[in-house]
């Protein structure tokens, strides 16, 4: 039975463990807080700070696990670099989760193989912004060099909201890195996600693309497949593929692009790992992006991946100000639509918008009308 380290224990983590439990894995569940939602489903259980180097190689050295399979970013990378160095497996490889810890460092390796990007440079303090959002010299966004889900995300067009930028972007940071990214503002057409699955062997492979709609810099609602021409998916498909040999070994990467209007195809980022709007795979492939994930990690076979049918996914969320002891309503409502389905993460506490759960439905119309039937209600 192979022994699997899952740093990070969230939804995707929950799918992912599922996957691999079904296929006779032995997981070890890792975050920050009891009972995360993967730690419901694995063999055992780890709560400790990710990002302290001496916990994360004691955890290591405990378990000796056979892989050892990242979730979230926030993770002392260099701990894996020398993991990997010592033999052993991190997934896809510990140059990818090492590289994508922070928005700079992948954004720069994008851009040294000549993926076409947004405008963007970085900043240390506001002074810095400033004079760098001026040379972008349109509306610009920011984000801290180290957040995820929108944390410390904003949009700004001028000095004053560039102020207001800088400070919310130090909020939201995770990391005591004072550092931002700040890019030129893409008035988009639409964005993807193209699930691109790296094998051990080198072969590249690719998911349907898939469309999704974000809000405060956090996804709402995805569908695949998304409505992309053959150049479209050519020039994304090529750009991915580049992406992951760069970065090396075996798994499913969620690499985002932006379409503009002209159908030119934008580097955004990349997650070495399923991603977010990747949920509706659950409902649409014969294999989802976890149970890919799950082989293409061990190393076995890839199944041939198809579409079963169209679909979405839609987020069920906290309200803004929410925190503490929670119960959902209006599930048994939403699922008067006899095609609607849905999963429920068990987080064990609201937080401000906090992704407590997806529906996943044939269309977007009807994942959208399901989810506005359920409440997360504080106790
Ligand atoms: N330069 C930009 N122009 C337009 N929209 C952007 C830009 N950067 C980010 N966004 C929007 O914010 C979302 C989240 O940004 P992203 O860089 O993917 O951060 P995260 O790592 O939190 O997902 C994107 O999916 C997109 O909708
Ligand atoms: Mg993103």
């Amino acid at each position: 039975m192979k022994k699997i380290l899952l740093l990070g224990s969230g939804e995707l983590g929950k799918e992912l463990t599922i996957s691999l439990k079904r296929i006779g894995c032995n997981v070890i569940a890792c975050d920050a807080y009891e009972n995360a939602p993967a730690m419901q489903v694995s063999d055992k259980n780890e709560v400790f700070n990710m990002l302290d180097k001496e916990k994360l190689n004691g955890i290591i050295n405990k378990h000796k696990p056979d892989f050892i399979v990242p979730e979230v970013e926030a993770i002392e990378t260099s701990v894996l670099i020398d993991a990997e160095k010592n033999g052993y497996n991190v997934i896809p490889s510990a140059k990818a989760v090492n590289l994508t810890m922070n928005r700079d460092r992948i954004r720069d390796r994008a851009k040294h193989l000549g993926l076409k990007t947004a405008n963007f440079a970085y900043a240390e303090t506001e002074e810095e912004l400033i004079l760098e959002a001026n040379k972008i010299g349109k509306k610009v966004a920011v984000k801290p060099v180290m957040s995820s889900s929108g944390k410390g995300q904003s949009y700004a067009n001028s000095e004053d909201e560039l102020k207001v930028s800088w400070k919310f972007a130090l909020e939201g940071m995770r990391g005591n890195r004072k550092r931002v990214i700040v890019e030129e503002f893409i008035d988009f057409d639409y964005e993807i996600t193209l699930l691109t699955i790296l094998e051990k062997s080198g072969k590249v492979s690719f998911c349907n693309p898939i469309g999704h709609f974000q809000k405060r810099g956090d996804y709402q609602y995805s569908w695949q497949p998304a409505d992309c021409s053959q150049d479209v998916i050519s020039k994304a498909q090529e750009a991915a593929k580049n992406m992951v040999l760069d970065l090396g070994g075996s798994g499913i990467f969620g690499v985002e692009f932006f379409i503009d209007k002209k159908g030119e195809v934008i580097f955004s980022e990349l997650s070495p790992r399923p991603h977010d709007t990747g949920m509706v795979t659950m409902f649409t492939q014969n294999f989802s992006q976890f149970d890919i994930h799950a082989r293409v990690l061990l190393g076995m076979p890839l199944p041939e991946i198809k579409i079963n049918q169209p679909g979405a996914s839609h987020v069920i969320l906290a309200e803004e100000n929410a925190s503490g002891d929670y119960i959902i309503e209006g599930i048994e409502e939403a699922l008067e639509d006899k095609n609607v389905d849905y999963r429920i993460f068990g987080k064990p506490f609201l937080k401000s918008y906090r992704r407590m759960g997806v529906v996943l439905a044939p269309s977007l119309d009807q994942a959208k009308r399901a989810a506005k039937k359920i409440f997360v209600k504080a106790k």
